[in-house]
């Protein structure tokens, strides 16, 4: 199968690496691509949300299938376009993925649906924000209606920094607080069907203990042992399947990754957010334990069989990934730093470049995902800090907390 990967992120890396290993893939494209994916896949440059060029791309190197990394291709309708083209796509449509897309279009599936997750009010005006704000008291959630790389939303105890996150952004999404830890679970679904991957933890802020901003995901680790039994299977039935459903009474099912990222609160799990394609850094690890060829899954998801696939299968133990971000990050990132270390075995590139000297240099604000497996999630984690300690990045940020908690038991859902 010739596959082509659309992105350039430490996602698309992790994806172009197990496609690679699946013998079914006698062709790998990725564009446009970074360092890292060059050394996997052959690039190609692309103009990633314009449907013609992507569609013209994928048809010039005879693609099977494509598979879109990123959300703004997705919302830009580039998965309808490679499919009216007759190509197998993993992605969903554009309608489809609103889900992501539009903060309020989430909420108005999840409600019709009957899927556990937050109240919210959206709010057009600085009057409506107020009123919002005061039904759910502190801490507060704003959150911008659109698009906004996981920087949109502002969780703060500060009544005027909330109002003010508001006024820039427009129209946002005011809701309440979930206590408990987050979970990310991605569900492959075929617009029908939908199969659950591993669940995943993923640390948004940039800083250890969960401090200062949000960021796209600053680590992650997988599975969660101190999930209780039966929460897949719950989440499944309370939210996967009633989401996919109502996608597709709508007449815009959902073909592609569904990602669930869930709050274990006190009355149970509820949905913080949708996304729409895989979560980066959480397909790291959940990639590094997949044992079934994922070419094929993606494939069957894409072409409307994933009810005849046999059962996933999974490698035993666990996998931490802990990313390096430029000197700046989430804010401007400096660029063009050189790296060392960066082409060792489990170092998943995000924003990286090869200039013409050879030499590996920053290129974007996640630049490096340090990732590693062991049959033990303590030994994961040494391994992935190990590869941590052994890479340069001038001015480098991580945090040195990942899987901490997990690793002593020190995960709690708050007791109801
Ligand atoms: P989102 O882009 O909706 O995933 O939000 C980014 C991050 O903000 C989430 O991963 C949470 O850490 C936090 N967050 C979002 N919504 C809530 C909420 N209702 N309660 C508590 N934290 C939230
Ligand atoms: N890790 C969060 C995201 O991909 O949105």
């Amino acid at each position: 199968m010739r596959v082509l990967v659309l992105g350039s992120g430490a996602r698309e890396h992790a994806l172009c690496l197990s496609l690679a290993a699946d013998p079914s893939v006698t062709a790998l494209v990725c564009a446009p691509g970074n360092a890292g994916t060059a050394s996997v896949a052959e690039q190609r440059p692309v103009a990633t949300t314009d449907p013609v060029a992507v569609t013209q791309l994928a048809s010039d190197i005879g693609a099977e299938l494509v598979i879109i990394g990123p959300e703004a291709p997705l919302v830009a309708g580039v998965a309808d376009a490679v499919r009216a083209a007759g190509i197998a796509c993993f992605g969903p449509s554009a309608a489809a993925a609103r889900l992501e897309g539009s903060k309020a279009f989430a909420k108005d599936v999840m409600s019709a649906a009957g899927i556990p997750t937050a109240g919210s009010f959206v709010c057009q005006t600085p009057e409506e924000a107020a009123k919002a704000l005061d039904v759910f008291g502190p801490p507060y959630v704003v959150k911008d209606d659109g698009l906004a790389a996981g920087k949109g939303v502002l969780v703060t105890v500060d009544r005027e920094a909330a109002l003010a996150h508001a006024a820039a952004c427009g129209r946002v999404v005011i809701e309440e607080f979930l206590d408990g830890p987050e979970v990310s679970l991605f569900c492959v679904s075929d617009g029908t069907a939908v199969v659950p991957l591993l669940p995943a933890q993923d640390f948004k802020r940039i800083f250890d203990g969960d401090a200062g901003p949000n960021t796209g995901g600053m680590g992650a680790y997988a599975p969660l042992e101190w999930l209780p039994p039966g929460t897949v299977e719950q989440v499944m039935s309370s939210v996967a399947q009633p989401a996919i459903k109502e996608l597709s009474r709508r007449g815009t099912p959902f073909v592609g990754l569904l990602y669930i990222g869930l709050a274990m609160t006190s009355a149970g799990p509820k949905v913080i957010e949708f996304n729409a394609r895989f979560g980066d850094p959480e397909t790291q690890v959940v990639l590094a334990l997949l044992e079934t060829p994922l070419a094929g899954l993606l494939y069957a998801a894409a072409t409307g069989s994933l009810a005849e696939q046999p059962p996933l299968r999974w490698h035993e133990g666990a996998a931490v990934t802990v990313v390096i971000a430029a000197a700046n990050y989430p804010g401007t990132p400096r660029l063009d730093d050189a790296i060392y270390g960066g082409d060792q075995p489990g170092v998943i590139h995000a924003g990286t470049r090869r200039d013409a000297d050879g030499v590996l240099r920053s290129a974007g604000g996640r630049v490096l995902s340090a990732t590693a497996a062991a049959a033990t999630l303590a030994d994961a984690r040494s391994a992935a800090y190990r590869l941590v300690d052994s890479i340069e990045l001038p001015g480098g940020q991580h945090r040195t907390d990942i899987a901490w908690k997990a690793v002593t038991g020190k995960v709690a859902i708050p007791a109801g």
